[in-house]
Formats: C-alpha cells, structure tokens, sequence
C-alpha cells in the first residue's frame, strides 16, 4: 500500500482516506466524494475489524459484499481500494499494542460494547499509519467514535485533518446504516421513529427549552409512543468528550440508540 502510494504521491498529490468496514451504502459513497473534492488520491480501506467487535457481536455475520463494492468505489472515483485480510493487519501475534481510548469511550455505545473503542481507534491508527493520508473523513452517524478519533488525532500528534460528513438518509429519516439489512418488514416500518424522536428533541430547543431532561423526554415520548423500540439511551451530550451539558446549547448533540425486532440501531441529531 505505502508503495503504490508513494507512485501516486510522486508530484506531491494530496490524500485521503476513507476508512469503512465494507457493504458500502450511499453513506460511505457521500464520503468518497467528499474526499475526492480535497484529495487528490481517495484510499479507501474496506476491513471488517475484529478487534471491535465483541464474543457476542456479529462479526461472522456482518455483511461482506466485496464486489459490489468495488464497482460503487471505481464509479465514485476512489483511487485505490484497501482490503487486507485480519492475517495481514494482525499477523498470530495475540499480546499486542492497541490504543487506550480516552475516559470517554466508555460511556454510551462503550458502556454496552465494552473494548468496542479501543478496537475502532486501533485499526484507525494503523490506518493512518499505513495510509499516512493528509485527511481523513468519517461520517457523524457514529459521533461517538468521530469525537474519539478526533481526540486521539490531538492527543498522540497525528498529522492528520479529521472531516465529518452529515449522515445520508432514507427519504422517511432512516439513518443509512450496512445493519439496516437485518430490519424485517414489521421493524423497518417502525424504524424511522428513531429519527422523528431526535427532530422532536431538537424541536424542543428551538422552541427554546435548554433543559437537557426536558428536551430529552419530547425525544423519548416519540419512542414510548410508538412502542415498538427497546432504548438503550437517548441523552443531550457535548461533542468533544460525551458529557452532558446541564444547560442545552447549540452545538450540543442528542444521541440515541435503541433495539427494535433484534437490531440496534444508533444515530444523533445536532441542536
Ligand atoms: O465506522 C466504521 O466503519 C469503523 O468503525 C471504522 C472507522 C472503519 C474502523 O473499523
């Protein structure tokens, strides 16, 4: 990979990377053409990581659809696509370096995925290790993980811009998501409730409520109502480590997830 980059990087190109875990959706495909407007050369990684998935998580069952995404990426112009296999990226070698993420990732999605973090800031700093891109763009859909990518960019130096592009969604508010193809039919109609309960929230304040419980339950009462939604949180939280503000701001972000016919769905709204 460095050496066909550095063929590509001869006349000083600038890069991005793209990193993603495969089974490609206009999602990722609206990050491709968002590096291809500041780079030169768009790498794109497609690796399923095992290192964050979790003993019950569904790393043998998560979509693999290499083909189709080779065809998508060559017609949204990515440059050169990298797939190693966990072999390549890991070796035998069990006793490794991985990185420690900040306090932070152990709230929220790092509370019910516990290690899930470590794992994603791992692979993304070999990532950037093997890529060395000048940019790297990730989407806000998972804005827990952009905000610790962003802190591990500060805190170990790397020499990397960081750009976050807004989640694509269906035409009824779903997020686009590669686990939405676990919804059935009954779960996929409930789905866009998810994001009504977030656009309820953020209603709030702009009525201007800025008390994070207030605007927290006009959220959850979208939820209750339609009933069929396990919700695991739905909280108002800063960007830059996850806490909650005790008085709303713009800026601020609700995040949401919650469990409806088997599937965890997330995503966030920001006020
Ligand atoms: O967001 C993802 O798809 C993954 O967490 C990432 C950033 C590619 C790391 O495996």
């Amino acid at each position: 990979m460095r050496a066909r980059l550095r063929e590509l990087t001869a006349n000083g190109a600038r890069v991005a990377l793209v990193p993603t875990m495969g089974a490609l959706h206009e999602g990722h495909l609206a990050l491709v053409d968002a590096a291809a407007k500041v780079a030169d050369v768009v790498a794109v990684s497609i690796f399923v990581n095992p290192l964050q998935f979790g003993p019950n998580e569904d790393l043998a069952r998560y979509p693999r659809t290499p083909e189709s995404d080779s065809a998508a990426l060559t017609e949204h112009g990515a440059t050169i696509v990298f797939m190693p296999t966990a072999e390549e990226m890991y070796g035998a070698n069990t006793s490794r370096t991985t990185v420690t993420p900040p306090l932070f990732a152990a709230l929220l999605e790092g509370s019910v995925r516990p290690g899930h973090f470590a794992g994603v800031l791992t692979v993304v700093a070999k990532l950037f290790n093997i890529v060395q891109p000048d940019v790297a763009v990730f989407g806000r859909k998972d804005l827990q993980q952009l905000s610790l990518i962003r802190a591990m960019v500060a805190d170990l130096n790397f020499p990397v811009q960081i750009m976050a592009i807004d989640t694509v969604r269906e035409s009824d508010g779903l997020a686009l998501s590669s686990r939405n193809r676990y919804l059935d039919a009954d779960a996929r109609r409930h789905a866009p409730a998810l994001h009504a309960a977030l656009v309820s929230a953020k209603d709030a304040f702009d009525a201007g409520s800025t008390n994070p419980a207030a605007i927290e339950s006009a959220g959850k009462a979208v939820l209750a109502k339609d009933g069929a939604f396990e919700v695991d949180y739905l909280t108002l939280v800063n960007e830059t480590d996850f806490a909650r503000p005790s008085v709303a701001a713009k800026g601020d972000s609700i995040v949401v997830a919650a469990r409806i016919g088997g599937t965890r769905l997330i995503d966030n709204i920001q006020l």
